[in-house]
């Protein structure tokens, strides 16, 4: 099964902690975005979902299995899109797929590749190098390779963060047209800074402060699905969260980053 459940996590750089006994679930397929201001520790929390850095204190389980490492049930998409600059598309999802699935034909992997390639619309991008791609159709390949690996869960930093606004709102649709369409329920984590983006994408938004301590807020996201931009803003529930979300966000993050304001 793909639910996620973190158990009281910390975690410290040295002497710095950045995560102090962190709690929450995530259901399987279910949609969570971790937002908090920059520093808070995000990043940190996906690293330590991913496997590439080990809870000081506490544990995480992905299906009930403790997370000692990097595993094949959880694939992981950063900001800086993670293709190798010396394969081309195509070859860079068949080698994830290798790496992923045992014993199956090269040509079996071509096609599960070219397949994921042409649900994100990269078709004609499967003879191509990265370096030759524009920065949302590197994070278009980089989706699609998470997708065609098909790890129940998957880890995505700030995807969409170096991305012009309307390419981000392309690729949120895209993303989320995947997710919803794909069989057997993948869990996702979603790290951002943006209360838009998590309230247009989440099941669940775990506020993470910049003062280490529990999650500041754990709030589920009722807008019915699909959701568009506006419905982000009309109900009168939607407003409410979003309110209390700027005010966590933004208030919270003020007081506590003072001495950086001089
Ligand atoms: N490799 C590292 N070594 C030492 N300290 C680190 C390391 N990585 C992060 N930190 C520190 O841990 C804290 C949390 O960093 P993290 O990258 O998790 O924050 P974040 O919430 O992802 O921020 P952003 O929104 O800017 O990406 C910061 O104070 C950072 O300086
Ligand atoms: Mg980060």
């Amino acid at each position: 099964m793909n639910e996620v459940v973190i158990e009281n996590v910390s975690f410290s750089y040295g002497r710095q902690t950045v995560l102090k006994s962190i709690s929450f679930e995530a259901e399987a397929g279910e949609f969570v975005c971790l937002l908090g201001p920059s520093g808070c520790g995000k990043s940190t929390l996906l690293r330590l979902l991913a496997g590439l850095d080990a809870p000081t204190r506490g544990r995480i389980t992905v299906g009930g299995n403790t997370v000692t490492g990097p595993g094949l049930d959880r694939s992981v998409v950063f900001q800086d899109y993670s293709l190798f600059p010396w394969m081309t598309t195509g070859e860079n999802i068949i080698l994830a797929l290798e790496q992923a699935n045992a014993n199956r034909k090269k040509a079996e992997y071509r096609e599960i590749a070219r397949e994921h390639l042409s649900r994100v619309g990269l078709l004609n991008s499967f003879d191509k190098l990265p370096s030759k791609l524009s920065g949302g159709m590197r994070q278009r390949a980089a989706i699609a390779r998470a997708f065609a690996i098909d790890a129940p869960v998957l880890l995505m930093d700030e995807p969409f963060g170096a991305l012009d606004a309307v390419t981000r709102t392309r690729l949120q649709d895209l993303l989320l047209r995947l997710w919803r369409n794909q069989t057997g329920g993948k869990t996702v984590f979603f790290v951002t800074h943006d209360i838009e983006e998590a309230m247009l994408l989440a099941d669940k938004i775990v506020v993470l402060g910049l003062t280490p301590g529990p999650a500041q807020g754990i709030f589920t996201v009722d807008i019915p699905r699909p959701r568009s931009r506006r419905d982000i803003y009309s109900s009168e529930d939607a407003q409410t969260l979003r309110n209390t979300l700027v005010s966590l966000l933004y208030e919270s993050s003020l007081s506590e980053s003072e001495d950086l304001l001089v």
